[in-house]
């Protein structure tokens, strides 16, 4: 853990930063490189899921040079206040464009329980897309409870609530440019 947040002058929650906002742009531009060779030749549509991904994308997508399209798609799973996933996901905002026959890569900010992930996968693969890939900036992996493969993972981090870059506590804090880990 480096600095406590108010040194970068950011209004955030009480904490610490996990992970600076130079190791987060480093691990992203080799993601988008990763991407770009496993990708070569195809055009993917990266599928965004909102709003915690909005922030990845958009580097990530910064990152690449190989031709690719967006979509987007809102999910619930989390209420206001609450800190866990409800196990009941739902479809709030379906994507603009069919994918059946596309090369597909979700585009996720956080797996914990894995429960949304895999509904998202299982409603996006009866659709037949070419090939269905999934890259999560982050994998709260001691607390898995669904098995999901990960195509891209950025880092694996402990199983503490995070926030920042696309991240919210109660839906704010998203804009914060680190990763930051609540302390009260
Ligand atoms: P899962 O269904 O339990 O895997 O939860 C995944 C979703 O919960 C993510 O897409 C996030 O929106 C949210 N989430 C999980 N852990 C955190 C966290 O530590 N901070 C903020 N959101 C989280
Ligand atoms: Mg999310």
């Amino acid at each position: 853990m480096a600095d406590t947040l108010h040194t970068l002058g950011y209004a955030s929650p009480a904490g610490q930063i996990l992970i600076e906002p130079e190791k987060l742009q480093e691990r992203v531009a080799e993601l988008g490189r990763q991407i770009d060779a496993d990708y070569a030749g195809k055009e993917p549509v990266l599928v965004c899921l909102l709003k915690g991904g909005v922030l990845f994308l958009t580097d990530l997508m910064r990152a690449m040079r190989i031709p690719h399209s967006i979509d987007f798609m809102a999910v619930s799973s989390y209420g206001i206040g609450a800190r866990e996933s409800t196990g009941v996901v739902r479809i709030i905002m379906d994507l603009e464009r069919d994918i059946r026959d596309k090369h597909v890569l979700i585009v996720e900010d956080i797996i914990d329980s894995g429960r949304t992930l895999s509904y998202i996968c299982a409603a996006l693969q009866s659709r037949q897309p070419a090939s269905l890939k999934i890259c999560a900036l982050l994998n709260k992996y001691e607390r898995r409870e669904i098995d999901v493969a990960l195509d891209y993972v950025g880092f694996d981090i402990p199983n503490e609530y995070v926030f920042g870059y696309g991240l919210d506590v109660d839906e704010l804090y998203r804009n914060l440019p680190f990763i930051g880990v609540l302390r009260t």
